[in-house]
């Protein structure tokens, strides 16, 4: 903590000082230093930018929105977090590991509990609607050895860019979820539909924001997990489409290079009679290689 026994009044040159120079021996010596250090930026932000009355007003009035729009549904403040990279930093921060493992990315607000199980090949769409795809690959543990009885919570956009908790009087409830559990051999193949790209939700403050800075809402077209098992940290992340038009515009940054599929387009009618899906039809394989838990 600042120690100045001199600081008294606030200045415009010492007011970051005098604000922290008030937690004087504080409960909690963690949230201390976390405010601290929030203070000293925002008062450096502050000194920099000179914001007028009306652009604090302003300032205040976006925070309002923000908070008001959020319900039990609905999560400005994440969304907030996610345009401004700061979702994808924390992950980071949070989420270090060997470079052999999969990498993390956003969760996004479209997960829900209590997707159906599914079997090893059966399809996650419930509607029929869309271009199948085979999704198959291995969960692995970092020297590569297959992981039994991984869970794979697998959950996708429709062929038009929506969840079905976005659509509920078009889509059926957990279409295109499925939860799949592997074998002794870690593998895991099932049935989706090839994803679109989509827009994040924008008719709240979030998209006038990125609206005033000139910035697109598109997420390119992409494929959710969580895989967990007993004994290692669990992953969520993404499988990016490869042909994407939106891969280097992500509107929340959770494109990595390790995270794109490698996508590929078949008319095969003897093949696809082999995957059961209709032809033509697109097919991916990725391995999920998760990291042993470090106190396990
Ligand atoms: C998603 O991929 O579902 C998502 C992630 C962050 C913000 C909005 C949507
Ligand atoms: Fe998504």
């Amino acid at each position: 903590m600042t120690d100045s026994t001199q600081i008294n009044y606030l200045t415009e040159e010492n007011s970051a000082d005098v604000v922290c120079h008030r937690m004087q021996n504080p409960n909690d010596p963690r949230l201390a230093k976390v405010m601290e250090s929030a203070i000293r930026h925002l008062h450096a932000f502050v000194k920099e930018v000179e914001p007028t009355y009306q652009e604090w007003e302003q300032a205040i009035e976006f925070l309002t929105a923000t908070g008001q729009i959020c319900d039990d549904k609905r999560q400005e403040w994440i969304l907030l977090s996610d345009i401004l990279g700061i979702s994808m930093l924390v992950d980071a921060i949070n989420t270090r590991r060997p470079e052999s493992a999969t990498e993390n990315t956003v969760l996004g607000p479209f997960h829900v509990q209590g997707s159906p199980n599914r079997e090893m090949g059966d399809t996650i769409s419930d509607d029929g609607q869309g271009v199948p795809l085979h999704i198959s690959g291995r969960v692995l543990d970092t020297d590569g050895n297959p992981i039994d009885g991984a869970v794979i919570d697998a959950w996708q956009a429709s062929h038009d860019g929506f969840y079905d908790n976005q659509q509920p009087d078009v889509q059926p409830e957990y279409n295109l979820r499925g939860i799949f559990q592997t074998g002794e051999d870690g593998r895991y193949w099932y049935r989706g539909v090839k994803p679109c790209h989509y827009a994040i939700p924008n008719d709240g403050p979030v998209g006038q924001m990125l609206d005033a800075m000139n910035r697109g809402n598109m997420r390119p077209a992409h494929l959710h997990y969580i895989v967990s098992a007993p004994g290692y940290e669990t992953i969520t992340t993404h499988i990016f489409v490869n042909d994407d038009p939106y891969l280097t515009q992500d509107a929340v940054f959770g494109v990595k290079e390790s995270l794109i599929g490698d996508f590929q387009y078949h008319d095969d009618p003897a093949l696809a009679a082999e995957y059961n899906v209709s032809n033509p039809f697109w097919s991916v394989k990725t391995d999920f290689v998760l990291t042993p838990l470090k106190n396990a």
